[in-house]
């Protein structure tokens, strides 16, 4: 089961989120259709998103087979919701992550949603079944979050409801795959889905160590961009105890006591409202990255995931 390559695509708020996801499936040839409700927002997102995609064509790091100005005749507004979701088989649903304002989207489109729907939400840590328990197609919609900045970073987590219809999380991970990104499917809802789990539980020993004076900010980010990092980008965790041994169980025999003793020695969740303690950070990394100067880093930060996710490309085609 997938959504059939003509079909339409509608993307419910186009801010950051929703411009990504419309590039991405233009990029895998859909016509899409934004929306927002602020019609400015639409019109100032379809610049956006022409600008970006020539942008990327230029800078090579264009998706698909299209030209940029192919790609951006294929996303058009509109500012009426009941005619953008006419006649479309897949929705991304973009608006701020906030409960009560998904509820109230989600209703909004119930009466729209048809049976050949799948309609899937950004949310980064919302589960689908907070707001839509009262929809009549609840059973069609489902979490599909993707990891910042999506064009370059291309995980998306798959996370049905208790109602989800197995066909629809089938389409919805056939979809990601059609068009170049990389979907995981959770059997259930999990507060933090997968990534938020394991990133947090990253953080939380970076924390713990920063505030035992254990090491400073910057070896703390540099265990992991000099060392974890770059061996995370081709293999993850599992893997890695497969390859560091002859295989996981050897691993396991050989390493497992010495691990579960690091792991004792852990504390327990770090409060980071624990503003003094990032006050003290922020000494340390504005000496680097001014606040002011936040911006100029992520727009650095995500010139090095493009060159990554180019460099990756190249080595699957090998
Ligand atoms: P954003 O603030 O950039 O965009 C939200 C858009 O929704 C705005 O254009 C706003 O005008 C529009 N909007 C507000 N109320 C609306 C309504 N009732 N109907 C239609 N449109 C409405 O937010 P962003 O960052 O794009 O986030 C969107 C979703 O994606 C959130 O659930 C967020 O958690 C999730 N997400 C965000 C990531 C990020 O790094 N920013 C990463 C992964 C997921």
């Amino acid at each position: 089961a997938t959504v059939q390559a003509d079909s339409k695509i509608t993307i419910v708020g186009s801010g950051l989120i929703g411009q990504f996801w419309a590039m991405i499936f233009a990029g895998g040839g859909f016509k899409v259709t934004i929306f927002d409700i602020y019609p400015e927002q639409i019109s100032k997102a379809l610049e956006n998103i022409k600008a970006t995609l020539s942008r990327y064509e230029s800078q090579g790091c264009l998706r698909g087979s299209l030209s940029a100005s192919e790609q951006a005749a294929l996303v058009t507004g509109c500012n009426e919701l009941k005619k953008c979701l006419d006649g479309a088989s897949y929705v991304q649903e973009c608006v701020p992550e906030s409960v009560d304002l998904k509820r109230k989207v989600f209703e909004q489109m119930d009466p729209f949603i048809t049976e050949d729907m799948v309609v899937a939400t950004s949310s980064s840590c919302i589960c689908v079944s907070q707001f839509v328990g009262n929809l009549s197609h609840k059973h069609r919609t489902l979490v599909a979050h993707p990891v910042n900045p999506p064009y370059f970073i291309p995980l998306v987590e798959i996370v049905p409801g208790p109602w989800t219809l197995p066909d629809v999380t089938a389409k919805c991970r056939a979809l990601m795959e059609l068009v170049g990104q990389s979907p995981v499917t959770l059997s259930r809802e999990v507060a933090g889905f997968a990534l938020n789990r394991i990133q947090y539980s990253i953080i939380n020993e970076c924390w713990n160590m920063y505030k035992d004076g254990l090491l400073s900010a910057e070896d703390i980010d540099k265990v992991m961009t000099d060392g974890l990092g770059p061996r995370y980008a081709f293999i993850g965790p599992l893997e890695t105890m497969h390859l560091n041994a002859d295989g996981i169980v050897d691993y396991c025999n050989r390493y497992a006591q010495g691990a579960y003793n690091v792991c004792t020695t852990f504390k327990p969740p770090p409060i980071m409202y624990d503003v003094p303690t990032a006050e003290k950070m922020l000494q340390e990394i504005k000496k680097a990255i001014p606040v002011d100067k936040v911006q100029e880093r992520r727009t650095w930060r995500d010139e090095r995931l493009a060159a990554l996710a180019a460099l990756k490309r190249n080595l699957k085609e090998k």
